[in-house]
This record gives C-alpha cells, structure tokens and sequence, in this order.
C-alpha cells in the first residue's frame, strides 16, 4: 500500500492552493454577504483547467485522475465552498457524465466547452416534490417522435442562472418507473426554458441555486443521454462520482476551519498561556486533526477506487457520510476555539460552519448514504 503523492498529484494539489489563496481569498467574504457569483473566478479556473480535470484531452480536458481532482476540490473548498460546489458540479456531474456515457456528437458540441470552463453545466434532478426520493420524478418529457417535450420544475439547481447547459432528469413513460426516465440535454436559450427565483441560503451563499421551469420544451432526440429510459441509472451513476466531489468539499471546509483554529490557538493568550498550551484545547485540536485525517483516507479509497475502474459506490456513500459528519463537528469547534471572535464574519471560521451544513444534505442527504450504503452490505 502506497500513500504517497505522485509529483503531478502534488503539483495539481500545490496549483489549486496557490489559487485559492490569491484569486479566492480576497473577496470570498463580500461574496458571501452579498451573494455575488464568482463569475471571474470561475473564468480563470477554466482557463487553469480546474473545470474539467478527469476529461479526456481530445475534448479539452486535463486528462486526470480522481485523486489530482479530490486533491484541487479539498484545497479550493478550504477557501470558498461556492467556488468548489460549481466546480463539483461542472467536473463530476456535468462533464463526467457526458463523457461516460454520452454520444460522439454530444461530447463535440457540450463536452468540449464544458470541460475548458467556456460553458458551465447543472445538474437536474430535485423537484419540488421529488429530492431524496428521486424516482418520483413529475418532471415529464413525451416522446414527440424526433423531439422530447419537456414540462416541469426543477428546485435547488447549482448553477442554476450561470449555467448554459443543463442536464435535465425526466419521465417519459410513468408505467415503467425508474425504467421510463430519461436525461436529457437542455440548452439555456431553448424556448419555453425560464430561470426561476434565487435562493437565499444559509451557506454557500456565493452559489446561484435556482428553480428552473420548463414548458413546452422542444428537446430534440439526438439530446438524449443515452438509450431510452436510461436516464435514472445515469442519474445514479453519476452521482456515486459526485458523491466524492461533495466529500471532498466538507473535507477541505474542515480543514480551512482546523488550520485557522490552530494558527488562532498559537497567537491568542488566556490566563497567561497561549491557547495551544491549554490541555482542553489541544485534546480539540487532536479530535479534529484526526477525523480530518480519517474522512481524507475514505475519500483517497473511494477516489482511488474509481480511478482502478473498481466498485466504488459503498466507499463514495462512506466518504460522503463520514466527511460531511466531521465538518460539522471540526467547524463548529473551530468557532468555539475562536470564542466570540469565531461568531464573526471577518474570522471565517462561522462561514465555514454555515457552509458545512450543505454537505449533508445535497447529492444525498445523510440517509441517503446510509441505504446506499447499507444495501451495499447486504446485497
Ligand atoms: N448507483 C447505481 N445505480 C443505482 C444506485 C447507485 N448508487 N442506486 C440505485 N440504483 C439503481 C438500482 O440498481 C435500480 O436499477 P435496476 O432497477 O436497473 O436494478 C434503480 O436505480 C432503482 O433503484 P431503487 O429501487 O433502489 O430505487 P429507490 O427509489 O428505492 O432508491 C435512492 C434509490 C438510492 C434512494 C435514490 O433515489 C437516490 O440516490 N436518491 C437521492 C438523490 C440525490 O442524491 N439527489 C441529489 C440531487 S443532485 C444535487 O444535489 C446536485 C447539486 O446541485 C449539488
């Protein structure tokens, strides 16, 4: 068993630090408060190559493995988890499943501009009345003979205003279930596609998270992500990759709220001692030190996994469980560790622990990773 870095790994790793840090950090707390999408910011990663990082070359992509991807998300989400929930999208929704499994002609006109951050993708699942219990689509596209008419609305979509190509999760024959689902590609400007109101959220606030509504969409066939009632399993695979994207994040928002909470711990004095000198507070930063370490490894086995083309659906529910778990625990001891100057914005560490919350809930709520997970073990 090898646990070290290759150098190409490393550099990637180095990259996504050095951006963060310049292009991230300034600004990430105005973002927050106003909302503001990183527009720029999500430019430049494109252009770095940070938006499609596992595609193939041939459609413009950095050809790399899940590791050099878990590596870029843990460190962009330690700075900005607004930034990192639209490059988890794009990357492994978006791109991954475009390339898996959709058409040559698909992959020119989407895939290429998609994987260089010229365009951004959402991914089109929840509903009003459908989020963890995804069969029951009401979303419907009826099969017209040489186009899909799409009507329906979608709630809680990343990227949902900054995207210009969306895949959307639809029933086409209700008789058959999950079996008459199909994904299909929708383009922005489609007549009949509207963007509907922003949420104003909690956390990951520099996201633009919106309802889409659809009505009378004419979605030609050749949009169709493969065959015929295929698009629930596409659905699902795609979102075991996204699962350790979304790990990856709550990893790197633990740990941007662990090492401000060690470096705060080793300036700040009470009664006479810096804080790292207290037992209460070392026994914290050891607790959070090591689930950090725990949640990197499952996620280093479900991203390891993948790459070796293995089964990696129970280690990706795993790491996604686990790591969103121990945001909440690390960013919620940062805070204490920072006592009142934790409760304000300019420390960053409340943002971090406003942020964490999404983990558990988005591309699988905590129960969800527990049935996948459980059915796993008893299959
Ligand atoms: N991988 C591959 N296939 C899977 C799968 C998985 N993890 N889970 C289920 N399937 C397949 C099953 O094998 C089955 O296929 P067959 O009939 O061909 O065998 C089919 O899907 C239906 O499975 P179930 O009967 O188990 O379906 P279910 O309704 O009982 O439950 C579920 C399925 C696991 C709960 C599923 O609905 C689920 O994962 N729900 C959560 C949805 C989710 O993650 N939403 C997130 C929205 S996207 C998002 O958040 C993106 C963003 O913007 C950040």
């Amino acid at each position: 068993m090898n646990f070290e870095l290759t150098e190409e790994q490393i550099a990637v790793r180095d990259a996504a630090r050095e951006f963060a840090n310049t292009e991230l950090l300034p600004g990430v707390i105005e973002r927050d408060t106003e909302a503001k999408f990183p527009a720029e910011q999500i430019k430049k990663m494109g252009e770095l190559g940070f938006m499609g990082m596992m595609v193939d070359p041939k459609y413009n992509g950095g050809g790399m493995d899940s590791i050099s991807y878990v590596l870029a998300m843990e460190e962009i989400s330690k700075i900005d988890a607004s930034v990192s929930v639209c490059m988890s999208v794009n990357n492994s929704l978006v791109c991954w499943g475009l390339e898996q499994f959709g058409s040559e002609e698909q992959k020119e006109k989407y895939l290429k501009k998609l994987a260089t951050g010229e365009k951004i993708g959402a991914f089109c699942l929840s509903e009003p009345e459908a989020g963890s219990d995804a069969t029951s689509q009401r979303t419907t596209a009826e099969d017209k003979g040489d186009y899909y008419l799409l009507n329906g609305t979608k709630n809680w979509i990343t990227n949902g205003s900054s995207a210009s190509v969306y895949i959307v999760i639809a029933q086409t024959d209700a008789a058959k279930k999950h079996k008459g689902i199909n994904a299909l590609i929708v383009e922005r400007d489609m007549e009949g596609f509207v963007v509907g109101k922003k949420e104003d959220k909690m956390g990951i606030r520099g996201s633009d998270t919106h309802s889409l509504m659809f009505t009378d969409v004419k979605v030609p066939k050749a949009n169709r992500i493969g065959e015929d009632g295929f698009g629930f399993t596409f659905a699902m695979t795609t979102l075991n990759g996204g699962r350790i994207g979304i790990a990856s994040q709550a990893l790197g928002i633990a740990t941007g709220a662990y090492e401000l909470a060690l470096k705060y711990s080793k300036e700040r004095k009470a009664f006479n001692k810096h804080l790292s000198e207290h037992q209460a507070i070392q026994f914290k930063l050891a607790d959070m030190a090591t689930k950090i370490d725990a949640a990197r490894l499952l996620i280093w086995q479900a991203a390891f996994l993948k790459d070796q083309k293995k089964n990696f659906v129970k280690a990706a529910a795993m790491a996604k469980l686990f790591a969103s778990s121990i945001a909440q625990e690390v960013t919620t001891e940062a805070v204490q560790i920072h006592g009142g100057y934790g409760y304000v914005k300019e420390y960053h560490v409340e943002r971090l622990m406003r942020d964490a919350k999404i983990t558990q809930i988005y591309e699988g709520t905590s129960e969800i990773q527990r049935m996948v997970i459980s059915r796993e073990i008893l299959r």
